[in-house]
């Protein structure tokens, strides 16, 4: 029998990880490799099935991606995706038309033949499609088996040797019963078995971090946040003592951050070596008279690079050269800034630099993974609810949340709020639902009243945004008591404010920080 394994081949898809992720949300290991990874090799790695991604290029362009023609005479099943399909469609022997233009958007998918590609799926049913060219008649021994007004065949199959083709995208949400389409080409069509866990990742992920760093040193800087912890914890189960973590304290943190952090990590009993720098001061007096943002951004990322540095040649001291530095990068960051292998620093990050001038080598375990993803890892290595669930933080902190100059005054106010806001949303039970929530401070005044008194005090911002990668969000739908509420504590308990406002903008066309 064949390992319980499916090969995703890559033909330059955008959301070619999305395919990747709805696999493993199927409890199936799969692996995405180049599109013209040989038939051989694939036969070595003896999986189950092979999807074949779609991708930018036509097929009629020179130079389009193509696979290897072995792949067919294999005997292992093959879905082919938009261009995936498109491809098996002209090299199998069908015709494949180039369309006047592309369609794109939402199309009723009509179902011809249910078994074993659509059963138990509606007809007709919504379905997702991205493509320019399009399939008029498919090759010899396939036949239709779905159609949509645009597409006279909008999914194809060979059921005798295992080979099948969907026009549409089954990966992407817009695609009404898109994981089952797709699972049942897993389950049905290739045999696999629904018994890949999170903690078959985590054996795997420790192997390759083992072979990667040999009797190798790495650094991490840990911030507190989900995804850093996880990286910090997998690559300590890895490699042990040989690897430092370095808690940076730039006194730009939410209120008493830092000492949970501290305590966090010693209550799980992880093990970990973590070197905690308090360099507040140095940050402060830098960030003063400051009000651009993106000189705020500056100063942090060079001072933050400054920091780490000293701390890291201390440790080489110490323990002997060190030689690679982990990071948390999740699939969304190597996405938005671009992809590949250096683009792999998040596009906001502010340690872009570090890599290169310390000459270190990147280890990123979770390069391929989602950030709900990452939760179900942090918690399977046991890591402490607060960390799992802490709502992501930017690197700059609360400099980049105080609009304006960042002192002391303001970010004494700022976390009290940002503390009161926090509290209510855990008390309604509403933290886990939304993505990040916090308090911004706009240096501007304006008038209230508090008893007999005039005031003229701060106004604060309350954020809370839903999402589930951070590169599109909307505003939470907080319930109005639980608004009143937090306006009413806020205002009562947090000196020098006097107003509360709510951010009702959605990403895009507003960012999820203010600044
Ligand atoms: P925006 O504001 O661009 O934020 O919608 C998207 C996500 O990125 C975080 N963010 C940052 N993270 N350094 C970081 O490490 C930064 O300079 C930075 N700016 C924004 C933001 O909190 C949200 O999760």
């Amino acid at each position: 029998m064949s390992r319980n394994l499916v090969v995703i081949l890559d033909f330059g898809a955008q959301y070619r990880q999305l395919i990747a992720r709805r696999v493993r949300e199927s409890r199936v290991y799969c692996e995405v490799l180049p599109y013209d990874t040989s038939a051989e090799r694939i036969r070595e790695m003896d999986p189950r099935g092979i999807i074949f991604t779609g991708g930018p290029a036509s097929v009629y362009e020179e130079g389009a991606p193509r696979p290897d023609e072995g792949l067919y005479e294999l005997g292992i099943p093959i879905l082919g995706i938009c261009y995936g399909m498109q491809l098996m469609a002209l090299e199998l022997g069908g015709e494949v038309e180039r369309a006047p233009r592309r369609e794109y958007g939402a199309a009723e998918l009509f179902i011809d033949v249910e078994e074993p590609l659509f059963s138990g799926i509606s007809s007709p049913t919504r379905s997702w499609m991205s493509h320019g060219d399009r399939i008029l008649s498919p090759p010899p021994g396939f036949e239709v088996l779905a159609h949509t007004a645009n597409s006279p065949v909008a999914a194809m199959g060979d059921p005798a040797r295992g080979l099948y083709g969907v026009q549409f995208h089954p990966e992407v949400a817009h695609t009404d019963q898109g994981l089952e389409v797709l699972q049942n080409f897993l389950y049905r069509v290739c045999g696999c078995e629904p018994t890949w866990t999170m903690g078959s990742f985590i054996e795997r992920a420790i192997g390759d971090i083992r072979e990667r760093v040999g009797d190798g040193r790495a650094v991490c800087g840990l911030s507190g946040g989900v995804d850093s912890s996880v990286a910090a914890v997998l690559v300590h189960r890895a490699i042990g003592d040989r690897l430092t973590c370095i808690f940076v304290d730039h006194g730009l943190l939410r209120k008493d951050e830092a000492q949970q952090v501290v305590e966090a990590f010693g209550r799980a009993g992880l093990g970990l070596n973590l070197v905690h720098v308090d360099a507040s001061e140095r940050f402060l007096r830098r960030l003063e008279g400051v009000t651009d943002p993106e000189a705020k951004r500056k100063i942090v990322g060079e001072e933050f690079i400054r920091v780490f540095e000293e701390q890291a040649a201390a440790i080489a001291r110490d323990t002997g050269p060190v030689d690679f530095l982990v990071q948390g990068t999740l699939y969304p960051d190597v996405i938005e800034s671009g992809g590949g292998e250096t683009a792999a620093i998040k596009s906001h990050h502010n340690v872009g630099g570090l890599p290169e001038r310390m000459r270190l080598r990147l280890l990123e375990p979770l390069r391929d993974l989602f950030k709900d993803e990452v939760r179900e890892l942090a918690a399977e290595l046991g890591l402490p609810e607060e960390i799992t669930w802490r709502h992501p933080f930017p690197g700059p902190g609360l400099a980049i949340r105080i609009i304006g100059e960042v002192t002391r005054e303001k970010l004494a106010i700022l976390r009290e709020a940002d503390a009161i806001i926090i509290e209510e949303l855990k008390r309604a039970g509403l933290y886990r639902e939304i993505w990040q929530a916090f308090a911004v401070l706009v240096s501007a005044r304006s008038v209230g009243v508090m008893g007999d008194e005039r005031t003229y005090a701060y106004p604060i911002v309350f954020r809370a945004v839903t999402s589930s990668d951070g590169m599109t969000a909307d505003w939470a739908r907080i319930p109005p008591d639980v608004l009143a509420r937090i306006s009413s504590r806020v205002i009562n308990e947090v000196p020098h404010v006097n107003r509360v406002v709510y951010d009702i903008t959605s990403k895009p066309p507003g960012t999820i920080e203010w600044e």
